[in-house]
């Protein structure tokens, strides 16, 4: 990490030299919404449910570790360095930069705030699939003084010639560093796209790590250089489909985001449960966890187990659209593992490797016999969360056998998108609520 600031200061003039000031940008009327689609990042490259399993348990992993040592950094700098691993998210948005219009598609990110993409000239740079975005070549690009309130929100603001200059750190694997700037940015679908100026982005000309396929990340978060805070978003909100469904997920922003209840009456009423503030880690979605029931049981978990340590930030429960599978404090994970094995009549497998998910069930020999699997239910703080079984048993390729996609954390809890998949979820940031109804996404 060292080398790379180091780098950084000495290529400064060159690529300040590149950048070009804004010339004048429309005022876009805010009254304001759009719907994108989300496409998972591994759709499309010919992998096996097998292997897209695998990818996204090592992914979660890697995200789970980046996540809590965020919350225990000691200073601002070293939670830049170890913010929320860029190769970590799951869904990529489809949007555009510039003028004229750039297509491309960014990591959605709800674990962080920052709006970057790989520019030209590019000093290092990772691959992706569309061109770098030339700031050159578009007329509304303006470079950010160090004046500027978006500036003084960075983590870590560099200063060079009263331009304000990031650099962001996304745990050990992924890095960008360039000049923070103006843009216009559109965002929507074919037919109904809507068009923003003056977004501050970061144009980063020094990048590492992996963008697996995106060409840049969109932060979600709840900072103020989110897409969501710098738009004023009252709420957004997605359905995801399966990860293994070829159909893409949608995200809807603004005034789009409203959860149905009437075109979903048999799947019950919408369920609402309050956000609560980490003030170690303000950026991230965190939940008022209560319980757990597996078969109609509530485990006896301790409310503190849910609960984030006053002292040092650490513990707590998110909802991220960036970790696959959910990881439990490691309490309620033992109690969830312990209703399971009594409450499923199959042999525990064995646990041959320290990667694997470690609830899984031989399934039965041939004649496949109907196995039954117990309920699960999440508890929040107003809202129950009733999974529906493919939300939280799958297959283990490499081994057949039948595993709870969920894993231990020694610290926090974080809710996956494999736990929420085909539900509508809402945030309510307005309201500071999460909302969230059954829904067959892969129809909407
Ligand atoms: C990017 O997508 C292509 C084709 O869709 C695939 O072959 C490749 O493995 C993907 N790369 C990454 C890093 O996911
Ligand atoms: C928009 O439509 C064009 C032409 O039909 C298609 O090639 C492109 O992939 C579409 N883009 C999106 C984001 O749906
Ligand atoms: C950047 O955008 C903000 C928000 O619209 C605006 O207040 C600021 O003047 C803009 N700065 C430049 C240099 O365009
Ligand atoms: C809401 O319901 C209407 C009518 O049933 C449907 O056309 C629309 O696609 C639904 N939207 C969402 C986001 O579920
Ligand atoms: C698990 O491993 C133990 C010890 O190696 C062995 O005795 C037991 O039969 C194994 N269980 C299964 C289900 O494979
Ligand atoms: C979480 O919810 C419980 C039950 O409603 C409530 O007693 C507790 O005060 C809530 N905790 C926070 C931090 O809001």
């Amino acid at each position: 990490m060292a080398s790379i600031a180091a780098v950084l200061l000495v290529l400064l003039p060159l690529l300040l030299s590149a950048a070009v000031a804004g010339a004048t940008h429309p005022d876009g009327g805010f009254g304001f919404g759009f719907q994108a689609t989300l496409t998972h990042v591994d759709a499309g490259a010919g992998y096996t449910d097998a292997q897209l399993l695998a990818r996204a348990v090592r992914r979660s992993r890697s995200r789970v570790g980046a996540l809590q040592s965020l919350a225990t950094a000691a200073d601002a700098l070293t939670a830049a360095r170890i913010l929320v691993q860029a190769s970590q998210g799951e869904y990529l948005m489809s949007m555009a930069i510039g003028t004229p219009p750039r297509y491309y598609s960014a990591i959605l990110d709800t674990g962080s705030d920052l709006i970057w993409t790989q520019c030209a000239p590019c000093m290092l740079c990772v691959d992706q699939p569309t061109p770098y975005f030339d700031p050159a070549r578009s007329s509304s690009y303006a470079k950010l003084s160090c004046s500027s309130p978006m500036c003084g929100a960075l983590y870590y603001p560099l200063c060079y010639q009263n331009t304000c200059v990031y650099q962001y750190f996304y745990g050990d694997s992924a890095n960008t560093a360039g000049v923070l700037a103006n843009e216009t940015f559109t965002f929507g679908t074919n037919g109904t796209w809507v068009t923003v100026p003056r977004i501050a982005f970061g144009c980063g000309n020094l990048n590492a790590g992996s963008l697996f396929n995106g060409s840049g990340m969109v932060g979600f978060g709840r900072g103020p250089l989110s897409l969501v805070s710098q738009l004023g978003a009252p709420r957004f909100s997605y359905c995801l489909t399966s990860f293994m469904s070829p159909v893409p997920s949608r995200l809807y922003f603004g005034a789009y985001a409203t959860l149905n209840s009437t075109s979903t009456s048999d799947s019950g009423p919408v369920q609402s449960t309050p956000f609560i503030i980490n003030p170690a880690l303000p950026t991230m979605y965190y939940l008022n966890m209560t319980g757990i029931s597996v078969g109609g049981d509530r485990l006896a978990v301790k409310l503190s187990v849910f609960a984030i340590n006053e002292e040092d930030g650490t513990g707590g429960v998110i909802i991220d659209s960036g970790s696959t599978i959910t990881y439990l404090a490691q309490p309620a994970y033992d109690m969830v593992h312990e209703a399971f094995v009594a409450q499923v009549g199959l042999p525990l497998a064995n646990v041959t490797s320290p990667d694997d998910l470690s609830t899984c069930f031989k399934w039965p020999p041939p004649p496949k016999r109907v196995v039954s699997m117990p309920e699960l239910m999440f508890h929040f703080d107003g809202a129950d969360m009733d999974l529906p079984l493919e939300n939280y048993m799958l297959i283990d390729g490499s081994t057949g056998n039948l595993c709870l996609a969920m894993a231990p954390s020694n610290d926090g809890s974080i809710i996956g998108s494999f736990q929420h998949a085909n539900f509508h979820v809402l945030y309510d940031n307005e309201n500071s609520f999460l909302s969230f109804i059954p829904a067959p996404c892969n129809l909407i």
